[in-house]
């Protein structure tokens, strides 16, 4: 124990670490009268000295030397909030050796390396904390390693990404393409300039992967989950989406199968429009989980910000500083699972899949196309529930055509559309979309 409480050290004053200073200089009478004792941060290391972020630093040491701060025996637990892979890594590895417990929102360096930190911190008795790193302020990890872990987990959905979220539902209400609203959304602050990890889906697919760990003790990378992102859709796939009853969300889902499979991918969605996930909108998430004994449950809040981030790693350092406290530490495995008990396990192939799919033609306005298309369905035996066509165009021109089939296996989807792609009067790639009937 710091002279004072228990000494925080912060690597990283970004936008999330001067959160975390605001929460701990805000709360700090709420935290200690909880805990029984304070927090203190004894020093932060960024190498950015010069820019003010409006928090008062007084009586924090304050310089760009992390090495020193992993090094000063005041800092019994690290806050690792750089961000990325390499130096992220290098850094929270060498936290571990020194004994240091260590909280991060880093969900990209946990989804790839996630296996050698913990292995690491396991071995040398620290802990590792990434509530921020899901669901920002949500506290959905907690809930799956503590407030649930009495069930068989069977099924999560989610929408996990903000960015997205807000893509989304700014083109189904304005009837904008996705470029004018992902420009806007940079504008506002957002969507990154390099917008791919939250827009092609992959942020989502490191939140999954951790989540998939804790409800089902599945040792997973990131890699392993099927991933496609919003870039393909048009303001007429909400349009139709609409006519069908449904809204379009980039989800995450994640199913156990009782042969001991595992489901795990993200991809647009089409969900009913009375469905609680539909109802969340701009830059909130919301993750569903089902356990066998509980049924059903929503956890639902701001995915990403300041200081809905902020109170997540915060609370991070007050579960560690308690089991400090009390000369402890591992009391839950960070993964829900003990070590022992996390396994690869088969996964469910996209071929595999079975539900309504929603299909977007591109094809020129002749007699007979949509005969064409029809029959190349019929020939995998897939049905049609539903079709729009938009009104005419000249024959030279390409239309829509959306279909929306019954329940079939995806490997069918995928055979007819091969088939479909090659007629000399499909003229752009079809668009798939699954539709998840149960969120
Ligand atoms: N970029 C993420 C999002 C926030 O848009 O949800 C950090 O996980």
């Amino acid at each position: 124990m710091g002279k004072d409480g228990v000494g925080i050290g912060l690597v990283g004053l970004g936008t999330i670490g001067t959160g975390v200073v605001k929460v701990l200089q805000q709360n700090a009478e709420v935290i200690s009268e909880r805990l029984g004792f304070p927090l203190r941060l004894v020093r932060i290391a960024d190498l950015d000295l010069d820019t003010d972020r409006g928090v008062d630093l007084s009586g924090v040491r304050f310089d760009s030397d992390s090495e020193g701060l992993l090094d000063d025996p005041e800092v019994q637990i690290v806050v690792e909030l750089i961000g990325g892979y390499d130096v992220a890594r290098r850094l929270t590895l060498a936290a571990i050796e020194r004994g240091k417990h260590v909280v991060t929102a880093n969900k990209a360096l946990l989804a790839l390396h996630g296996a050698e930190i913990f292995d690491a911190a396991a071995e040398r008795g620290v802990d590792v904390a990434f509530e921020a790193s899901v669901g920002g302020g949500i506290p959905i990890l907690r809930s799956l390693r503590e407030g649930l872990s009495a069930n068989q987990i069977t099924s999560l959905h989610g929408i996990m990404n903000g960015t997205t979220n807000y893509v989304l539902t700014q083109m189904e209400s304005s009837g904008e393409p996705f470029e004018v609203v992902l420009k806007r959304a940079q504008d506002l602050g957002y969507a990154e300039a390099d917008p791919s990890f939250d827009v092609d889906g992959i942020d989502a697919a490191h939140k999954l992967t951790l989540l998939v760990a804790m409800a089902f003790g599945a040792r997973l990378t990131f890699k392993d989950i099927p991933t496609e992102g919003i870039r393909g859709l048009t303001p007429l796939d909400f349009e139709a989406a609409e006519r069908f009853g449904c809204k379009i969300k980039l989800l995450g889902i994640a199913k156990a199968h009782e042969d001991g499979r595992i489901e795990a991918r993200v991809h647009p969605t089409l969900i009913p429009a009375t469905s609680l996930l539909a109802h969340v909108d701009g830059a909130m998430n919301a993750i569903a989980v089902h356990g066998n004994a509980v049924g059903p449950t929503l956890f639902y809040g701001a995915g990403a910000g300041e200081m809905p981030t902020a109170s997540a790693v915060v609370a991070d350092l007050m579960e560690i500083a308690r089991e400090l406290r009390r000369g402890s530490a591992g009391r839950v495995a960070p993964l829900s699972y003990a070590p022992q008990h996390l396994r690869p396990r088969p996964m469910v192939s996209l071929g595999d899949l079975y539900g309504r799919a929603y299909l977007r033609f591109t094809a020129l306005d002749r007699p007979g196309v949509l005969s064409h298309i029809a029959g190349a369905l019929g020939e995998q035996g897939i049905g049609i529930e539903s079709v729009i066509q938009q009104a005419r165009g000249s024959e030279a021109e390409s239309v829509p055509v959306v279909i929306l089939t019954h329940p079939v296996r995806e490997a069918a989807v995928r055979a007819a559309l091969a088939e479909v792609d090659r007629l000399p009067d499909v003229t752009a790639p079809t668009l798939f979309l699954r539709i998840e009937d149960e969120t």
